[in-house]
């Protein structure tokens, strides 16, 4: 294959780290990562030295251009009850990323708000969150390494009908920005699913209130855990966290390096990794077998074992993990399949999920099958599937899910993403913003859509990533989706 530009960049970043030798004697061999990739060998002295040395590999591969402004708009005044929030990156990537705020009342179903620009563009909006508080928005970007660019965009919506671009950071060690968790404390615990050139050995990164790094874990300085990473990929992607239990879930999903061209292959992982939260170190690698990237990890809500259902992408399957169940081995965390979802959910690229807060109803999407499917929970050991597995659904590429926070509707968002002619992970799309009814017995009604093609045609459509949701019927109180 041809060395392209993009390559090239890339391997000039990693050429500059080889200097520095793996801890562990023989790593799993990664075509397309250096040996130990670039994480140094266990910190002795000097470990400041070498995080200098480690920065300046960040490629640059696209052209640092500043951002379009958005074109002018008018901002309305209505204050609806209901608020959706979306992290979204316009077609024509020379315009700022930005957040969309929209109604989501019966009445005035629909009508934009307002947006807020970020500094920059080119950093496909990603996730997004809000913290404990209700009162700062996080957006992650997924690319925003192609440009140098900082990977998490902090918003104040302490005015919740009019938020406004707070600050911005990034890691040191990793990049590619993806789940978030707010901490109780306020703050955020974010996964960054590939190192900071994007190749194997990404990190779980902590935020405070304010938007600063607090750390990158595995901590060079943990012997345990770093040896626990390079000793399987480690991707983390999917993101959970049992503040009362002192307990993490991250699983791990695919190197984002080897999603862009010229690629040998997208290398899928088949694991996850349970943490100690006091401590942020990892006390076991968890495997599906053949799992081919474990996109979403999540605690059920209100499950006294801690159980967490982890999607594996390959196989479509939903498997359940018990974080205090012991292997036979003595090994802290066990995987069981609990649901198969059938043969048109293997291999679609991507399954996210969301819960209803009690946790009764699990939604899934399956992106490339266009399909959303419902699982009720009551009964963990007989799942039952609410969904029509045929049913051809009016949606496209779906992915984000959030359940609003009086569970009355899920928002479902038709985009996943779209890497262009530099890689290889281009999934169709909608585009728009799906508002799903939600039936008394948890299964789903199509209704209501914002179409964020037309919305933003001004800047060759939107593409809404992620969305979070407030229900200010209660102005003192807002609520928030709960993840
Ligand atoms: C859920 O309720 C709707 C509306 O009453 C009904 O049409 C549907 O068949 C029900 N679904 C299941 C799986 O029971
Ligand atoms: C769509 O939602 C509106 C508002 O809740 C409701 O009045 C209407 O019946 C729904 N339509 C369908 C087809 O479900």
């Amino acid at each position: 294959m041809p060395l392209t530009p993009l390559k090239a960049a890339f391997l000039l970043a990693l050429h500059a780290t080889s200097t520095f030798a793996s801890p562990v004697p023989n790593p799993k061999p990664n075509p397309l990562s250096i040996p130990g990739s670039l994480i140094p060998s266990i910190p002795v002295p000097g470990v400041n030295e070498i995080i200098n040395n480690l920065a300046p590999p960040i490629p640059i591969l696209r052209l640092p251009t500043p951002p379009i402004k958005s074109p002018p708009f008018t901002p309305s005044n209505l204050k609806p009850k209901k608020v959706g929030y979306f992290w979204t990156g316009p077609g024509n990537i020379q315009y700022a990323d930005f957040l969309a705020v929209y109604s989501l009342d019966d009445d005035t179903f629909g009508t934009f708000i307002t947006l807020v620009d970020v500094p920059t563009s080119g950093n496909e909006p990603h996730h997004l969150n809000v913290a404990k508080d209700g009162k700062t928005l996080v957006g992650t970007g997924l690319l925003s390494l192609l440009k140098t660019q900082d990977v998490e965009y902090f918003f104040d919506i302490s005015d919740p009908y009019n938020p406004v671009f707070r600050n911005s950071g990034r890691a040191i060690l990793s990049s590619i920005g993806d789940e978030i968790v707010a901490k109780p404390d306020g703050g955020f615990f974010i996964t960054h699913m590939g190192s900071a050139a994007g190749t194997d050995l990404g990190r779980l990164t902590e935020w405070n209130a304010q938007g600063k790094l607090i750390g990158e874990f595995p901590a060079l300085t943990d012997l345990s855990s770093t040896i626990n990473i390079l000793a399987n990929q480690f991707s983390p992607h999917g993101l959970s966290i049992d503040f009362d239990k002192n307990i993490i879930l991250t699983s791990d999903f695919v190197v984002p390096l080897s999603t862009l061209k010229p690629s040998l292959g997208i290398q899928k992982a088949d694991t996850l990794r349970l943490w100690n939260l006091a401590t942020r170190s990892i006390i076991s690698t968890i495997t599906i077998p053949g799992g081919g990237g474990i996109q979403d990890v999540k605690f059920i809500p209100g499950n006294k074992d801690s159980a967490a259902i982890a999607t594996a992408v390959e196989l479509g399957q939903v498997w359940i993990i018990y974080p205090f169940k012991h292997r036979a081995d003595g090994t802290q965390g066990t995987a069981e399949l609990l649901f198969d979802l059938g043969p048109r959910a293997k291999g679609v690229v991507a399954i996210y999920t969301d819960f209803s807060a009690n946790g009764r109803f699990l939604y899934l999407s399956l992106t490339t099958a266009n399909h959303i499917a419902v699982l009720d929970l009551k009964d963990l050991k007989k799942p039952v599937r609410l969904d029509n597995p045929n049913e051809q659904q009016p949606v496209i590429g779906v992915h984000s899910l959030r359940v609003t926070p009086d569970q009355k509707n899920l928002v479902a968002l038709g985009y996943f993403v779209q890497q262009g002619d530099i890689g290889l992970i281009n999934t169709p799309a909608d585009y728009k913003v799906h508002y799903v009814d939600i039936l008394p017995n948890g299964s789903l009604s199509f209704n209501r859509t914002i179409p964020f093609q037309t919305e933003f045609a001004n800047r060759g459509g939107g593409k809404p990533h992620f969305s979070v949701i407030a229900d200010l019927t209660d102005p003192k109180n807002p609520k928030f989706n709960s993840y």
